[in-house]
């Protein structure tokens, strides 16, 4: 990769060390509700709150099985002590040997009760969730086991994207999002749509659709279902689509950034213009998109992709923008190693850190993915992709993150109407970067602020992605 080094370990040490106590812990619903003014998530007082994530749609499995349940335990612990205050997982498991739904309506409840389990403890551990409802593979169901069982009951339905269209297919979808979002946890009493440890609920996981490659059938499916959620959650959680961000061939939208510049199904801008399309999400695998590509290649994608996110993000949509997926391929026959991998880590982080601290719209992530040690729970070595991070084997993976977390975690608690304030008005080019009242006296604001700022001018100054 020809992105040139990560500004000296010296000041992220310094920032972690002085600042780490002060940054305000607004985790896992105790600041109330996650809502967006702007660009930006607010908690309760419209304070800002960033999010440093990860994925694990495992939880959900381990915990169905009360024998397994130290897993989920002992990943939200390990994520915790991180500083991450975000997970991605799966709310759904259609048809398969180990369904939450096994089929159309009908639910298992040892795995909702392991739902309820999970709930629970990311809340005990200052975790948001990121809920994500379908899938547009195989894996876990998806779009095709839906139209399986639409096919099973009479319909003349074939196609794995029929998903979107038939409205069958689309009522069996509209009673799964209705029964998770009503769902009142067996552990905490607490009505899903009531509880604020959830962040958002994701439509679907990566919609693609070859059937409409320009984008239309997935632009027509969002505008259904996005404003159903709303309205079966009683409006209270935040609702994303769940897209990659390949661009499709609407107004604003960049093609020709596409890995191999061809269509997916989906357009960035439009489908995240939808009405009850609160933030816009992207996912970012150089690697597997440009398989075969140089490392210069796969870091120009990156530098575009990413730039070119956070504009269209920033001028067409005024939403904010979460990187819900990033990893790279860790295989000892031909893929990366872990210098390689931490390499690619510190450039996503200080990418995100850039925009955030600024004020922009890219303001946070979720890694892909958080696996624990076979010896917490037996069967966690099955579940390795090549992606996995093991915090507690992998040091340096999980100080970049744990240094990463830090720094997100000191921009939280701004006042984020005056930051929108600030962003509208012509820019100056000194402007002061102030923080809210969040407790910290004023001689520590201060400092922090400067030395912030300090950091977040460094990495413009050496990684030229913004
Ligand atoms: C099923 O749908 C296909 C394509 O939409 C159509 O060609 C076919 O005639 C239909 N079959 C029946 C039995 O309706
Ligand atoms: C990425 O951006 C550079 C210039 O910044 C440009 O030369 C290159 O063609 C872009 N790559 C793609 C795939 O558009
Ligand atoms: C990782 O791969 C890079 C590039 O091929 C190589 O320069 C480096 O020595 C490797 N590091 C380790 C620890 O194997």
């Amino acid at each position: 990769m020809t992105v040139r080094p990560r500004p000296g370990a010296a000041a992220i040490i310094i920032a972690a060390v002085v600042f780490g106590a002060a940054a305000a812990a607004a985790g896992g619903g105790d600041g109330g509700m996650v809502g967006v003014d702007g660009t930006q998530f607010v908690v309760e007082g419209g304070r800002t709150i960033y999010f440093s994530g990860f994925n694990a749609y495992w939880l959900m499995m381990m915990a169905s099985d009360p024998a397994r349940r130290a897993a989920v335990v002992a990943a939200f612990t390990q994520a915790s002590a991180r500083g991450l205050n975000l997970a991605r997982t799966w709310a759904f498991s259609d048809g398969g040997d180990q369904p939450l739904q096994s089929s159309p309506g009908v639910y298992d409840e040892a795995m909702f009760q392991g739902l309820d389990f999970v709930i629970a403890e990311a809340r005990r551990h200052g975790i948001y969730l990121l809920l994500c409802l379908t899938n547009n593979f195989d894996d876990f169901g998806g779009k095709r086991q839906y139209v399986r069982w639409a096919a099973d009951a009479g319909h003349n339905l074939t196609a794995g994207d029929d998903f979107f269209t038939s409205s069958v297919v689309k009522s069996y979808y509209k009673n799964h999002v209705k029964a998770v979002v009503t769902r009142v946890n067996t552990v905490t009493g607490v009505a899903y749509k009531d509880d604020p440890t959830i962040f958002a609920w994701e439509l679907m996981n990566e919609p693609r659709c070859d059937a409409d490659p320009t984008g239309g059938m997935v632009q027509a499916w969002v505008e259904e279902m996005a404003p159903y959620v709303k309205r079966v959650d009683g409006g209270r959680h935040l609702v994303t689509a769940g897209l990659e961000g390949f661009y499709g061939d609407g107004e604003h939208e960049s093609k020709e950034l596409n890995p191999w510049g061809i269509y997916y199904g989906t357009n960035y801008v439009a489908t995240h213009r939808a009405a009850g399309v609160d933030f816009a999400t992207i996912h970012l695998y150089p690697d597997v998109w440009l398989w075969g590509s140089t490392a210069d290649e796969q870091a120009a994608f990156f530098r575009n992709w990413t730039r070119s996110h956070v504009h269209a993000t920033a001028a067409f949509l005024g939403k904010p923008l979460l990187v819900t997926e990033y990893g790279k391929f860790l295989w000892k026959g031909g893929g990366a190693n872990k210098t390689q991998r931490n390499y690619f880590l510190d450039v996503v982080l200080d990418a995100i850190y850039a925009s955030a601290s600024r004020g922009g719209p890219l303001v946070g992530g979720a890694f892909w993915q958080l696996l624990l040690d076979d010896d917490v729970v037996a069967g966690m070595d099955d579940l390795r992709d090549g992606y996995e991070i093991i915090l507690a084997e992998d040091s340096r993976a999980a100080s970049i993150i744990g240094e990463h977390s830090e720094q997100l975690a000191s921009l939280n608690g701004q006042d984020a109407e005056a930051l929108r304030r600030r962003r509208r008005r012509p820019a100056s080019s000194h402007q002061k970067t102030r923080f809210g009242s969040g407790g910290d006296s004023d001689a520590l604001r201060l400092p922090r602020t400067l030395l912030i700022r300090f950091i977040s001018s460094f990495i413009q100054d050496n990684f030229v992605l913004f």
